[in-house]
């Protein structure tokens, strides 16, 4: 297979200066809607890079779930290797890539936890099933097999479907990314891509344009 010779020119679309909203996330709203009509599959699933000991990066895929002028939320267990590095180093950065519209995001900025009544309300509306597995699973632990995960889920469902209610469980919840750099990037012809930025400087944000 010859990998170096695939490639795409990218041509569907711009970004101007013109266009781009005076704000990222009113800017953001615009093109999430514009992915979700696009039919992007997994377009809520996004990149999260965060730093650990040593300064060493780690990157993984989670589901934004909610998102406005305060920052992109996402749920996770508090006890995971991407929590544990995040107690350490706030500092994380969300990529999305929405090849359909020849679209990136970046978000970068500072996490925070959201509160436990906005976990509670998320946690509730999610299906049964995910609502036990998150008690199942001790998230980025190290486990013997399979069997044993299944074993408990099944126990933990009829646990909880005796006792007619499911509490969410105290090591899992949500994340606030509270942005403070975002980059909307649109493929172009012949590599010149455009990339309009907003940096927050003084509660401002300040837009300018790099190189691609
Ligand atoms: C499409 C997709 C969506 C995912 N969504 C989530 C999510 O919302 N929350 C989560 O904790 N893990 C999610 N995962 C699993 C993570 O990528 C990762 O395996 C897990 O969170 C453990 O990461 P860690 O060991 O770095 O903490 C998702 C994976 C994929 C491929």
């Amino acid at each position: 297979m010859d990998i170096a010779s695939i490639r795409k020119d990218y041509k569907l679309k711009e970004l101007s200066e013109k266009q781009i909203a005076s704000s990222p996330d009113i800017q953001f709203k615009f093109w999430f809607e514009e992915a979700v009509k696009a039919e992007v599959p997994e377009v809520n699933a996004m990149v999260l890079s965060t730093v650990g000991q040593n300064s060493r990066p780690s990157a993984r895929v989670v589901l934004v779930k909610d998102f406005d002028k305060n920052g992109i939320v996402f749920y996770t267990n508090y006890k995971s290797q991407k929590a544990i590095e995040m107690l350490g180093n706030p500092f994380a950065s969300l990529t999305f890539f929405w090849p359909q519209l020849e679209r990136q995001v970046r978000v970068e900025g500072i996490v925070e936890k959201v509160s436990e009544d906005e976990s509670i309300r998320y946690y509730n509306s999610r299906p049964w099933e995910s609502r036990v597995g998150a008690w199942v699973s001790n998230q980025s632990e190290e486990i013997e097999n399979r069997e044993k995960l299944e074993k408990l889920f099944t126990e933990l469902d009829s646990k909880f479907k005796k006792e007619g209610s499911i509490p969410k469980p105290e090591n899992w919840g949500g994340y606030r990314l509270k942005p403070e750099f975002y980059e909307f990037w649109q493929g172009r012809p012949s590599r010149l891509h455009d990339r309009i930025c907003y940096e927050l400087e003084n509660g401002d944000w300040r837009i300018f344009r790099l190189a691609p």
